[in-house]
């Protein structure tokens, strides 16, 4: 029987190539974001080209009640889903005291309160079926303060800390968890945050799908932790040596371009 998974944020990026892979892979998709149309457009092409269902769910995960209506709506379907993958997430650039006081709380809302309800909300089905595997994206910048995008990286810091425990509480339930730590990728990413000008993305970027390939395989093999390429492998080896103080002033000096 084909294994179900549920994908958030799959309207663009990574996300978007996550859902494309788990099609080419066979399994069922169930597909969430805001923007519809994408969603839709993205449900048929895959259902034609690799034979399976492909369920769209458009949902804004800022709204507070956002992940119960998602649940309930899935279960209405009657649909158990045996991998999640917590994708959705985006950040903001700038001084903190001057950006947007709203985007800062549905930030917080979507990249860390969504991802853990869906968490609590999925893991008894995954523990009565005995299997589960669960991908939550973090970020390589979850390894360091991230002054100019400090709710951001204090959210990936959030979903890289509750992903290690979170994994070591479930492993003897036949479920994994991993945390998905890539660094600066070509997405709609950075132009969401307004931060096209920080130094993080002045360097040649993966495609999404090398990032959601790599996530794939690592969330299928169960690994905890997953830091996408040899140069993030390397920054966060020394970002975990160095004091804090220091990696915060070299994130600060990344950030402006320095
Ligand atoms: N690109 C990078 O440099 C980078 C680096 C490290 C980590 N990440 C992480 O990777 C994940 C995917 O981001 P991406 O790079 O692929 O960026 P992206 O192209 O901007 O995709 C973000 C996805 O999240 C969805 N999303 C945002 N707000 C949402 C909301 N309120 N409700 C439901 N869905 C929402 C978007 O869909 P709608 O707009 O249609 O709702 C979109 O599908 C994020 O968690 C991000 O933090 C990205």
């Amino acid at each position: 029987m084909k294994q179900t998974a549920l994908i958030t944020g799959a309207s663009s990026g990574i996300g978007y190539a996550l859902a494309e892979i788990f099609a080419e892979k066979g399994h069922n998709l169930i597909l969430v974001a805001r923007r519809e149309t994408n969603l839709i457009t993205l449900a048929t092409r895959l259902k034609k080209e690799n034979g399976i269902e492909a369920y769209v769910i458009p949902c804004d995960l800022s709204k507070p009640d956002a992940s119960k209506s998602l649940y309930l709506e899935i279960k209405g379907l009657e649909l158990t889903v045996d991998l999640l993958v917590n994708n959705a997430g985006f950040g903001d650039f700038g001084e903190f005291h001057e950006l947007d006081w709203q985007k800062q709380a549905d930030m917080i809302q979507v990249n860390i309160t969504a991802l853990t309800q869906l968490c609590h909300l999925f893991l008894p089905e995954m523990k009565k079926n005995e299997y589960g595997r669960i991908l939550n994206i973090a970020s390589s910048g979850a390894f360091a303060p991230l002054p100019f995008m400090s709710v951001y990286g204090a959210t990936k810091a959030y979903v890289l800390s509750f992903s290690e425990a979170l994994a070591e509480e479930v492993k003897p339930l036949n479920i994994t968890v991993t945390a998905l730590c890539p660094g600066a990728t070509e997405t709609e990413f950075a132009e969401t945050a307004q931060a096209e000008k920080s130094g993080f993305f002045k360097r040649k970027m993966p495609t999404p799908h090398q990032v959601a390939q790599y996530g794939y395989d690592k969330m299928m093999a169960g690994q905890t932790v997953a830091v996408h390429g040899l140069s993030n492998k390397i920054l966060v080896t020394l970002m975990r040596l160095m004091p804090r103080k220091i990696v915060a002033k070299t994130s600060k000096h990344m950030a402006k371009g320095e």
